[in-house]
């Protein structure tokens, strides 16, 4: 008995411990999941000197540093989630507190947040049907005395006092804007589920950038772990409806400009046509869609041309 009892813990360890990388099996998408790309077809205005929008996840350093990376991630996307699909709306907590508080330490008078009222917490509470999420990365965040002089002040950073910064074994290409860290993108989702009612979820973005290049392996690799993670959340119950590549082309990536290639298909740039060829990672992400599953063994004859079929 005490030794099955023994057998059956080291198993469940071992089960909980197996990394979702580490589970290649092929995995079947639900019925009904819905799968898109996006791109971008005009140059941002203003884009040169900014970055575009997501929810990145923020881990503590370690367990000390939990209530900075709970700022963070309350500060950088759960200030636009909160209001909406939060039991009580409005501002997260954390954020009133310690901007009011930032605010009397820097002399204003009163917060410089302006709080929502009661009745526009009432109007905008539950006002959406469903949660678009764009998620690319994720950062590591601790809080010490350093972060007392290191930002601006006031400035929005100074107001979360914490300092971000991603591990360098989680680079696997040359991308200077994505590091690939799967389970980020599983514990974001579990916290949505958790935190914030269980809301349907619209993957409006996701996607790694890389150099010139067809045999984009790292690409391929990011959206089989990306896709791996939500699957593993969406076993857990978060209800994940659809799922949107960024990007189907190469284009303009803010303030990086033409240097950080997102596409499924690559542009020739120089060429007057702008030739579009497809990636590996085309011919992967097409295989996924006509399967409607996800094999980490898959590959794909990029020989052949890649067609646009029949809907089925
Ligand atoms: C703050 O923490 C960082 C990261 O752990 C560390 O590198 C740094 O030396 C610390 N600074 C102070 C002033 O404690």
């Amino acid at each position: 008995m005490t030794r099955l009892s023994i057998l059956l813990l080291t198993f469940c360890i071992a089960v909980a411990r197996s990394k979702p990388s580490e589970r290649h099996e092929v995995r079947k998408f639900p019925e009904g999941f819905l799968f898109g790309t996006a791109t971008a077809s005009y140059q941002v205005e203003g884009a040169w000197n900014i970055d575009g929008y997501s929810a990145q996840w923020y881990e503590p350093e370690s367990e000390e540093h939990e209530q900075a990376a709970n700022d963070a991630n309350d500060f950088m996307w759960a200030q636009y989630v909160h209001p909406i699909f939060s039991e009580t709306g409005g501002y997260p907590q954390v954020m009133k507190e310690r901007i009011a508080s930032k605010s009397t330490q820097q002399g204003y008078p009163r917060s410089r947040l302006i709080d929502f009222t009661p009745e526009e917490i009432e109007f905008v509470k539950r006002s959406a049907d469903a949660f678009g999420l764009n998620h690319y990365t994720t950062r590591m965040v601790y809080r010490n005395e350093s972060v007392d002089t290191m930002f601006d002040s006031p400035s929005f950073f100074d107001d979360i006092g914490a300092v971000q910064y991603p591990l360098p074994e989680w680079q696997i290409g040359e991308s200077q804007k994505v590091y690939t860290v799967p389970w980020g993108f599983y514990k974001l989702l579990t916290a949505i589920r958790e935190k914030y009612g269980n809301p349907p979820i619209y993957i409006t973005e996701n996607g790694f950038a890389t150099s010139p290049g067809l045999e984009d392996n790292h690409r391929v690799y990011y959206y089989r772990e990306y896709l791996s993670a939500m699957l593993d959340a969406m076993e857990e119950g978060s209800d994940v409806r659809a799922y949107t590549a960024w990007s189907l082309l190469d284009n303009f990536e803010w303030k990086f400009g033409y240097t950080e290639r997102f596409g499924l298909y690559e542009v020739d740039y120089n060429s007057p046509d702008r030739t579009r060829t497809p990636r590996k990672s085309a011919y992967v992400y097409k295989e996924i869609l006509r399967t409607r599953s996800l094999d980490h063994h898959y590959e794909p004859d990029m020989s052949a041309p890649l067609t646009i079929d029949e809907f089925h």
